[in-house]
């Protein structure tokens, strides 16, 4: 079979992983930034062409499949909506889009041009997450009455200096750069969300971002489970916790480790977690650590969709849930400070 061809808009540090994996997976083509020198320094890596525009770069590679999008979170959608218009399938980095209406554009795109459209919420693929959703599906811990997600990080004024991240139209806020893996594993595990009461403040970032360092949200869920997400990026000098704690009708338990990444606590009526594979290492960016590197299971993924017809790990209706869900915490948040 012959290797699918790739290219990448957005060449700062997360395009890194992508070529990486197209590399190992594909046949990365192209990539493209309007920092000239970001495009040429990844070009030179891979020995392939260098655009300085997404619109170019369609233009000119008509033999391409798949694009990644690797830009700022606010232009997902502009650009995802391009791709999928030039006749190619679309790979977007999290989150999806910062606006559910700009999430049902690309959802309506990608079905009118008839191609296909990939969200990455790559903690889905960390071992203990993978294992407690396969333990929920097979009803071993009965009904679930509530769950705890804690989001404690450390992103200092340095992380947002010169940066999209911090601002209201490229970032959109912390529930999407830093938490939207997490808030996907909520819907994920436990499912959609009904109602959301959130307070948010913003204590040490006054200076260096355009929102919230912090907030504390309870939510109830459609199928009557109770939930509290609490999340800062304060946690003093560096990460200190990712972790969901559930507690159901035939047992508790947390996942936990700075992203997700052990098995921390189970006590289970008559099953025992065991022998869970290590996983891959956290994205380490040297002066700050992101999620679990699972982004060699996405491609692995993506080649499988097109190539075998498998079903998308994440599909685009599951990542404008997380988008949804973080668009009524912060519409609560505002409401309740109003
Ligand atoms: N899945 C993950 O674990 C993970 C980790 C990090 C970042 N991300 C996501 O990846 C995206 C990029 O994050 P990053 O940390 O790599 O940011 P970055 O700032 O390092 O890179 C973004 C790049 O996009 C370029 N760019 C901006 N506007 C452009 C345009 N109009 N056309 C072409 N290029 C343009 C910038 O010049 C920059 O080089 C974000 O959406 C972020 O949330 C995901």
């Amino acid at each position: 079979m012959s290797k699918i061809k790739f290219a990448i808009v957005g060449c700062g540090r997360i395009a890194q992983r992508h070529a990486e994996h197209i590399n190992n997976y594909g046949e990365l083509m192209a990539v493209c930034d309007i920092d000239a020198s970001k495009a040429n320094d990844l070009a030179q890596q891979y020995a392939v062409q260098a655009y300085y525009s997404l619109d170019e770069m369609l233009l000119h590679e008509k033999q391409l499949h798949v694009v990644a999008v690797c830009t700022p979170n606010g232009l997902h959608a502009q650009h995802g909506i391009a791709i999928l218009k030039a006749g190619f399938h679309a790979l977007i980095e999290k989150p999806m889009a910062i606006s559910v209406y700009d999430c049902g554009e690309m959802i309506k795109a990608a079905e009118k041009c008839n191609k296909r459209l990939f969200a990455i919420k790559q903690n889905r693929f960390n071992p203990p997450v993978a294992a407690v959703k396969q333990a929920i599906e097979n009803n071993v811990l009965g009904k679930i009455y509530s769950v705890q997600l804690s989001c404690f990080w450390n992103r200092n004024k340095d992380y947002y200096e010169n940066s999209w991240k911090g601002t209201k139209d490229l970032d959109g806020g912390t529930l999407f750069t830093q938490f939207s893996h997490f808030i996907d594993l909520l819907y994920w595990l436990i499912g959609d969300v009904k109602r959301v009461y959130a307070l948010t403040g913003n204590f040490a970032h006054q200076n260096s971002i355009e929102f919230e360092d912090t907030g504390v949200v309870v939510l109830e869920f459609y199928t009557g489970a109770l939930g509290t997400i609490n999340y800062t990026v304060n946690s003093y000098q560096k990460n200190m916790e990712g972790s969901l704690t559930i507690f159901a009708e035939k047992g508790t338990v947390k996942i936990g480790g700075q992203y997700l990444n052990e098995l921390e606590y189970q006590n289970i009526e008559g099953f025992v977690f065991e022998n869970l594979p290590e996983g891959n290492g956290p994205n380490n960016y040297s002066n700050y650590v992101g999620s679990m590197s699972n982004h060699d299971k996405i491609y692995q993924n993506l080649i499988d969709v097109l190539q075998k017809g498998d079903a998308i790990s994440t599909n685009s209706f599951e990542a404008l849930k997380t988008v949804e869900i973080i668009d009524k915490i912060y519409q609560s948040a505002k409401q309740l400070s109003a």
